[in-house]
């Protein structure tokens, strides 16, 4: 196989007048004449100049929208608009045909809907080319990030016998026959003889296993796909996704929150600086979506403003109960705008409130904190009764516009007692978990972490509006396609 050159290197190479190779898809051939190319190193097309008089006919047809090709030229300053150098063109080999009539991918603008069923190729379109770079960026940038800050990258297990968020919602692992598993008396299957010797599932986090880890290693954190048979079918839930979660002893909700903003901003400010062509590309293409929007639902800061606007400005830090009051004196909630009126204190928040704090009262990320102990996991540590008798933990989410929860996390409950009580509240198994019980009672310290939904996090730095974009195959409800 001779060398190459990445039509990036080529497009930003000092050098001209010069013998290179070239390799790439065809993106348009116009007047027989220009080869637009692209190899996914960049959004940018090389345009190759063909000589069609000294080229063979039977290559020129073979060059359609899709094809595989391998040039060599001559890299020269271009004459034409648009680009800087361009290739001449003395061989053009065809590595592999694209047919015309058969390929999907035509040279004009389709819908993400349709780019959805043809998802081992949208890669080859300018939005998902500019998606999946982003995505490789953030993704290199979260361990940047924590290795820079001494932490220690450790990979909890994807088959796990616990359910961490308590939830209920997991897929099941078994080797079982499942047209006749083996049962026991009762009719119930016999997990004994399951390849585990017990019922076991796909994780929903690595925080238990993280909080294990962190109890030795001080500063954990784990990035890996977790699993969730919710049956959400919304722009913003995957039956598969990726979350980052990292674990530290000897932190509080204070110096959670206070990780989690600089993580958040770090990722930002990265692919700022790493991906500006893609990011400017996505902002466009976000502009353009817009305009088919009314008026009023259209956003008044380009995706590269709010990017910008993020990193300038504190997260607005406040209570869930300081939220309630603000929501129960709020316009929508007086004029029964929302679709779950907000009556008082203790309900979970509906993602339309979350969306009406970040968007319409502090337009800004927002931390909310001090969660009812009722909503959330049995693990959060305990705040004292307030004034009110009000029962909260130490929990934080990070929400943000247009996406609502980003970042979910909390204080853990560190104290042995207050822990089992719990746990004996909400019926959780002491005996299934006795290993996460041991660090409560083994050098327990006070401990913080937090989860952040990796492909939510793609999805706000790219400005998509659907979450199944940012993935390469997506995994949702009734689809496991690819
Ligand atoms: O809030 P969650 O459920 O928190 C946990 O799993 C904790 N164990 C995290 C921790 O403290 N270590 O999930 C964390 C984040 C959410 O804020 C959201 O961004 C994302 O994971 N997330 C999902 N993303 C895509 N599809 C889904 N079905 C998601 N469920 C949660
Ligand atoms: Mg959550």
């Amino acid at each position: 196989m001779s060398q190459r050159t990445k039509i990036k290197a080529l497009l930003e190479s000092e050098q001209t007048n010069i013998e290179v190779t070239v390799k790439g898809w065809v993106r348009t051939f116009r007047n027989n004449q220009f080869i637009a190319l692209n190899d996914g190193s960049t959004n940018s097309n090389i345009q190759i100049v063909v000589d069609f008089e000294n080229t063979d006919p039977s290559i020129l047809k073979r060059l359609t929208t899709g094809a595989a090709i391998s040039v060599v030229g001559e890299l020269v300053a271009s004459l034409g608009k648009g680009q800087k150098v361009e290739v001449k063109a003395k061989t053009i080999e065809i590595l592999g045909d694209s047919d015309p009539e058969k390929y999907p991918l035509q040279p004009k603008k389709h819908s993400l809907e349709f780019l959805r069923e043809i998802a081992h190729l949208r890669f080859r379109t300018n939005t998902f080319g500019a998606i999946f770079r982003v995505r490789n960026s953030l993704a290199f940038a979260v361990h940047t990030f924590f290795q820079e800050r001494g932490f220690v990258y450790l990979h909890t297990p994807i088959i796990t016998a616990s359910d961490a968020e308590g939830a209920g919602e997991t897929f099941h692992v078994t080797n079982l026959n499942m047209a006749n598993p083996p049962r026991i008396e009762n009719g119930e299957v016999d997990f004994k003889q399951d390849f585990f010797g017990r019922a076991t599932n796909l994780t929903v986090s690595g925080q238990l296993e993280g909080e294990l880890g962190a109890m030795a290693l001080s500063d954990i954190y784990t990035f890996g796909p977790t699993f969730r048979a919710e049956n959400s079918n919304t722009t913003r839930h995957l039956a598969e996704f990726w979350m980052i979660e990292p674990e530290m002893a000897f932190y509080d909700l204070e110096d959670n929150m206070n990780l989690a903003e600089e993580l958040l901003k770090y990722l930002i400010a990265y692919v700022l600086k790493h991906n500006a062509e893609d990011i400017e590309f996505l902002t466009q293409r976000l502009a353009e979506e817009e305009k088919q929007k009314p008026q009023q639902e259209r956003s008044d800061m380009s995706l590269t403003e709010k990017l910008q606007f993020c990193l300038d400005n504190d997260f607005q830090r406040l209570t869930y109960t300081e939220a309630i009051d603000i929501l129960i004196e709020s316009t929508p909630n007086k004029k029964k705008k929302f679709q779950y009126p907000v009556e008082g204190w203790g309900t979970d928040l509906q993602s339309e409130h979350e969306r009406y704090l970040v968007e319409k009262h502090f337009k800004k990320p927002v931390i909310l904190t001090d969660y009812p102990k009722a909503i959330k996991a049995f693990y959060m540590r305990q705040n004292e009764p307030d004034a009110n008798g009000h029962e909260t933990v130490r929990a934080m989410d990070i929400l943000f516009p247009g996406i609502g929860e980003m970042v979910g996390g909390s204080q853990r409950e560190e104290r042995l007692e207050k822990l089992e009580q719990r746990m004996d509240e909400m019926g959780i198994p002491k005996d299934e978990l006795w290993w996460y019980l041991d660090t409560r009672r083994f050098g327990a310290c006070p401990h913080a972490g937090f989860g952040l939904g990796f492909e939510r996090m793609v999805q706000f730095v790219t400005g998509m509006g659907n979450i199944r974009d940012v993935i390469p195959f997506p995994r949702f409800p009734k689809n496991a396609e690819f």
